[in-house]
């Protein structure tokens, strides 16, 4: 059972300057709120509400701003600071006090998801004892993402990051389902020839053992890019379009804690006042 769950929301963020020299980039919006909200929500579908937000040094104050504590969502958020960016893993190695030897997830804080049967699929992968479980998609640039191989019975045959010949087709989402061994196996890696530590190599040491396995979303679910400017009006748009033509909202973190009964009414009146009068707001009233 996986109980914990990391969001690794540092980064310099230097593909977006100058919009990120004084706003981390999971700060900036996608379309009505800002861009963590969305793998904060995935995390809470998952069930998961004791959550570590690592940031880069020196933009605690920032995240604090917006995501205090996780009382208002009936949540616990711990942060810790990144020093510099050293990789996807680095997250185990700072979060190890966090996750106290238990199963973890890991989502990266610009990976946006959304589909119909997505909280059923993400509560079952929560299920994970043992081993480690990675999220699959089809996308037609392969070579900007890790990608994984899979043979005829689903298994992982292949995982390489941002392979330039083709490998496969499938990316390795920035979702990540790991049991207690992840921080032993995170401070075993070495840097590789970019100077990170690789989540792909990983993930291979999970696969030398035989404990990896791999779950898709398909062609009816939406797993969209956050790395340039250009992405982030895609997806914004991606977001306006469902929720105007739906009048739901995607990623209303105390909807999301409302329907799961982990706070009260009165606690939408406070995120009220804490917000103000803004369209967010609006659709909070609408909820009482
Ligand atoms: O989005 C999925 C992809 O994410 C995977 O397919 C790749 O296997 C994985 O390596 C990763 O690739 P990216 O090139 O997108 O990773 P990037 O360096 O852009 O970092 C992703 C997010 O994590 C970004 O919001 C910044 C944050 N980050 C990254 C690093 C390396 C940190 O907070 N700390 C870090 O040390």
């Amino acid at each position: 059972m996986i109980k914990k769950g990391i969001i690794l929301s540092g980064g310099m963020g230097t593909r977006m300057s100058p919009l990120t020299k004084a706003v981390n980039k999971q700060l900036l919006p996608i379309y009505d709120k800002p861009l963590i909200f969305y793998p904060l929500s995935i995390l809470m579908l998952s069930n998961i509400k004791d959550i570590l937000i690592i940031v880069n040094k020196g933009q605690l104050n920032q995240y604090k701003k917006i995501l205090p504590n996780g009382k208002n969502f009936g949540i616990k958020i711990t942060y810790l600071e990144q020093s510099s960016p050293r990789g996807l893993p680095d997250a185990f190695i700072i979060g190890e006090k966090f996750i106290n030897g238990e199963n973890v997830a890991l989502i990266l804080g610009d990976n946006f998801f959304y589909g119909q049967n997505l909280t059923s699929q993400l509560q079952k992968n929560t299920k994970l004892n043992k081993g480690a479980k990675i999220i699959l998609h089809r996308v037609r640039k392969p070579e900007n993402y890790g990608v994984a191989k899979l043979n005829n019975k689903k298994k992982v045959i292949a995982i390489k990051e941002k392979p330039k010949k083709f490998v496969s087709d499938l990316a390795v989402t920035g979702l990540y389902f790991f049991d207690k061994n992840v921080v032993n196996y995170a401070k075993k890696l070495k840097p590789s020839k970019r100077g990170e530590l690789e989540i792909v190599d990983l993930i291979n040491l999970y696969k030398k053992k035989g404990h990896l396995s791999a779950d898709l979303i398909g062609r009816g679910g939406a797993w969209l890019d956050t790395g340039s400017i250009e992405d982030f009006y895609k997806t914004s748009a991606f977001v306006s379009a469902i929720e105007n033509r739906q009048g739901f909202k995607i990623a209303c973190l105390e909807e999301i804690a409302l329907n799961s009964k982990w706070i009260k009414k009165n606690n939408i009146l406070d995120a009220i006042k804490f917000y103000g009068n803004c369209e967010y707001s609006n659709y909070l009233k609408k909820l009482l």
